[in-house]
């Protein structure tokens, strides 16, 4: 057995803020009222964090790197019948992890530009109809069914890996290190301090734009004032 670094510090920063801001964005949605606005600057903040995570996907360490984790059908059907061995996300959790980001970008957008059929709306809402802000909120309710299940899936797998396999998933996510067999597994590598802060620029790059950033100057001019009738 050999101690090696899975997931570097801002991949686990980021998967836990991710949940703070998740559970955040439930818990201010049923307060509603005045808190909706709070649901809105979460919702905000976690296109900042997807879009960090997205950008460390390229740039990151090893194991954070979509190169190493996201796999063919081929290694999929490996993995099924017992026949892959590795570290890291396996070629079937890939997916679930490419679910729940896409599915995440996906509720975070549509957003931007819902409202609430009462005071609030997303920073974009103002680009659209009333009409189509309203599709786009039902959209909105309907992709957290997709989010729930997804969550209950990952948190399902989790649990199936700990009892069943006896294998603690928790633990390298939450202190970066896992125990493993074999001499041919090695340490993360890579994501330094440079591509760290192109990744956080890019996160605060999409957290100011999803703030409304350019919302002001994409809005269409308010209508002319009136002319007198006399
Ligand atoms: C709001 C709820 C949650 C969401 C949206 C979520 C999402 C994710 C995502 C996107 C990843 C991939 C991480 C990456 O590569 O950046 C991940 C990994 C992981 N999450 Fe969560 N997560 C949630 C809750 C939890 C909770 C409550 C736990 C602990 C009980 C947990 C434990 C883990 C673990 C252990 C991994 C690594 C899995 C592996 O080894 O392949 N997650 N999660
Ligand atoms: C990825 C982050 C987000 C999550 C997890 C999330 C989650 C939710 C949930 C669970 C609901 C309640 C759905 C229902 O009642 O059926 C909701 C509604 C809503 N969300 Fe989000 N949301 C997110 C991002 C945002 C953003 C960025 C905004 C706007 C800035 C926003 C604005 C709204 C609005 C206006 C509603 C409708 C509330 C109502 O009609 O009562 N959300 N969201």
């Amino acid at each position: 057995m050999k101690r090696i670094k899975i997931w570097d510090l801002p991949t686990r920063i980021f998967h836990w803020s991710m949940v703070c801001l998740v559970v955040a964005a439930f818990v201010s949605v049923q307060i509603g009222g005045n808190a909706m606005v709070w649901h809105g600057r979460f919702g905000v903040a976690l296109l900042g964090l997807l879009a960090f995570r997205l950008t460390w996907g390229l740039v990151g360490s090893t194991y954070a790197r979509f190169m190493t984790f996201v796999r063919g059908p081929q290694t999929i059907l490996a993995y099924l019948r017992g026949q892959w061995r590795g570290v890291g996300h396996n070629p079937l959790g890939a997916l679930s992890v490419l679910g729940l980001l896409s599915v995440l970008v996906a509720q975070g957008l549509t957003g931007l530009f819902a409202n609430d059929d009462i005071a609030f709306q997303g920073p974009y809402a103002v680009l659209v109809s009333t009409d189509t802000s309203t599709w786009i909120t039902g959209l909105h309710k309907t992709n957290v069914w997709l989010l729930g299940f997804l969550i209950a899936t990952h948190l399902g797998a989790i649990a199936f890996y700990a009892r069943v396999k006896h294998d603690n998933l928790v633990k390298p996510m939450l202190l970066g290190y896992k125990e493993v067999e074999g001499e041919e597994f090695k340490s993360a590598a890579g994501g330094g301090w440079l591509a760290l802060l192109v990744a956080v620029l890019i996160g605060l790059g999409a957290w100011w734009l999803a703030n409304g950033g350019l919302a002001e100057r994409l809005a269409p001019p308010p209508p002319a004032a009136a002319a007198p009738l006399f």
